[in-house]
């Protein structure tokens, strides 16, 4: 049978196949079937041993090159992120290592302290004699001769304890009891004189007793020299209408602090300063304080939602700059009359203690405040370091304190 190839064809085929004794080889390069070139070899007796041709063997290399430029190429890769792996921990190791120790605060007692704080009480708008019904006020607050005695003696307790088992640092010598006014009801309206429990002589007698037991027992025990300045108050007047002249000698207050101060004549640890004035200016320290009791500060009245902090504040500052005028230097206000405590720039301004009242209520609609007392420290080099609202008082005076 005749072959379908070529002798030319086979003749390359065979050679092809001696050349290199690889049948598949051969084939791919001729396009003749394997089998095909295997049997032509088999007739002539044809036995070559395998060998791979010099371009297989070429092409190979090729891809060998490849292959190895490629791994080289993953090599680098792969060295590249090892490296920038090792950098970013040596870097933040390194941060880490080289991080300057966190800021701590650490606690060092200075003491040596040259003077100790000095405790003050600030008493004012006590209106004994004066009588707030709890019915009439649905509930919220009462206050009547008796109560405002519980609530006097609830003032000195606290202002105590705060002076000794409460007190941190070294133990004061001297405690400022200061009195703003306004201590008796005094019958100064209508309502008022027709109300009131107590008639103002029979006020003054009674505060007097009350005020003389306070201070006895802060003497007691806190163990302090008490110093006393007293201003009066528009309550305690003798006439009708505000006057100012004779402004203190025409004053029940006046008479009240001149009475307070004779029951401890002898007693050289607590003394007494009454300026006829009604302004009374003293120092603690190097800080300078104007006492007035607040009906005299050229402001009055209140302000849409500010209420009286806005007579207070310009009150405050009027009388600071009337001050200045004369030289005199002055660290805080300290006034009572509005019945309303706060902590402002210019000074404090006083609670009360008969608390929210009928005319609060019906003539003012102020929001009822628990009726409070000043007690604050003076620190030699701050001033005034701590202030503390006293609260005065009890649940079974009102609802205003359960
Ligand atoms: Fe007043």
């Amino acid at each position: 049978m005749k072959s379908k190839y070529t002798e030319k064809q086979i003749e390359n085929a065979l050679a092809l196949y001696k050349e290199t004794g690889n049948f598949t080889f051969v084939s791919k390069e001729t396009g003749i079937p394997r089998s095909t070139i295997r049997d032509w070899c088999r007739l002539k007796d044809i036995h070559v041993e395998k060998k791979i041709p010099d371009s297989e063997l070429a092409r190979k290399r090729v891809k060998l090159q490849d292959e190895n430029a490629r791994l080289i190429r993953e090599n680098r890769s792969l060295l590249r992120q090892l490296n920038e792996k090792a950098f970013l921990d040596d870097f933040i190791n390194d941060s880490f290592a080289k991080k300057p120790p966190a800021k701590t605060f650490k606690f060092k007692h200075e003491g040596g302290i040259s003077a100790p704080e000095i405790p003050v009480l600030f008493h004012s708008d006590t209106q004994y004699g004066e009588v707030i019904n709890l019915e009439d006020m649905d509930g919220l607050n009462s206050f009547d001769a008796n109560i405002c005695e519980k609530r006097m003696q609830r003032m000195f307790q606290k202002s105590i304890e705060f002076t000794t088992e409460h007190w941190a640092g070294p133990k004061p010598d001297t405690f400022f009891y200061l009195r703003g006014g306004d201590h008796i009801s005094g019958g100064i309206h209508d309502e008022l004189a027709e109300t009131d429990e107590k008639t103002s002589i029979e006020s003054i007698l009674e505060m007097a007793a009350i005020e003389k037991r306070g201070i006895d027992l802060i003497q007691q025990e806190t163990g302090c020299k008490v110093i006393v300045y007293s201003v009066a108050g528009n309550h305690g007047r003798t006439t009708r209408r505000p006057r100012t002249k004779r402004y203190s000698a025409l004053n029940y207050d006046y008479l009240l602090a001149k009475m307070l101060e004779n029951q401890f004549i002898g007693n050289k640890n607590v003394i007494f300063h009454t300026p006829q004035s009604g302004d009374a200016y003293f120092n603690i320290f190097d800080f300078w304080f104007l006492l007035t009791h607040g009906d005299r500060i050229g402001a009055r009245g209140g302000m849409g939602f500010l209420g009286p902090a806005a007579p207070i504040i310009r009150g405050m500052k009027k009388v600071i700059e009337e001050f200045s005028s004369q030289h005199r230097y002055v660290y805080k206000v300290l006034l009572g009359h509005f019945h309303t405590a706060l902590d402002l720039e210019y000074g404090l301004a006083n609670g009360c203690v008969p608390g929210p009242s009928e005319y609060s209520r019906s003539i003012m609609r102020a929001k009822p405040h628990p009726p409070s007392q000043w007690y604050f420290k003076v620190h030699p080099r701050h001033g005034i370091t701590t202030t503390s609202k006293l609260y005065l008082g009890s649940p079974e005076e009102g609802r205003l304190y359960e």
